[in-house]
């Protein structure tokens, strides 16, 4: 079992530890579906006031939802529609301060109020998103969304 306790006095160092978790909990791993589940479980661990971390996968043209922790999701997807859909369509991070007032948001949690959304490419291929909800509105900052790109790009090797 890995035992990371991350807890750090500021953001910025809180995302550099968590990276280098990551990177080491990953590393030499060829299995996507365990370093996504992996991955999702540390983040969870790692971060306060989210009550969702895990993975859509780009299957075909649509969003199937992966490994996660929180509860049980919307399964598919479509391209286009609500955060990840977005995310996926437009391949750019949605960073969200009010999920309800998201056109077309998919409610999977009601308790969710705002997300976080980062794509995740690799030689110009959707692999899929990274999602990360909170109870709280405008929980990520761009302090958040520049740590969660970095999670993110350490996923685009471990997939
Ligand atoms: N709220 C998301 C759906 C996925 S869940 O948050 C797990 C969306 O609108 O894409």
């Amino acid at each position: 079992m890995y035992d990371f306790k991350i807890e750090a006095a500021d953001k910025p160092t809180l995302y550099r530890d968590l990276a280098s978790a990551l990177e080491g909990l990953v590393a030499g791993e060829p299995d996507g579906i365990a370093n996504m589940a992996n991955a999702a479980a540390l983040i969870w661990e790692s971060l306060p006031d989210v009550n969702w971390v895990g993975f859509y996968r780009n299957v075909g043209g649509e969003l199937i939802v992966g490994p996660f922790q929180g509860r049980p999701a919307c399964i598919r997807i479509p391209f286009g529609t609500g955060v990840c859909g977005v995310a996926a369509e437009t391949r750019q991070v949605q960073r969200i301060e009010d999920v309800h007032a998201f056109p077309g948001h998919i409610a999977c949690d009601s308790a969710s109020n705002s997300e976080i959304v980062v794509p995740i490419i690799r030689d110009g291929e959707l692999l899929g998103v990274l999602d990360i909800d909170s109870p709280n509105f405008a929980r990520f900052d761009a302090e958040d969304e520049a740590g969660v790109v970095r999670l993110a790009e350490i996923m685009v090797t471990a997939l």
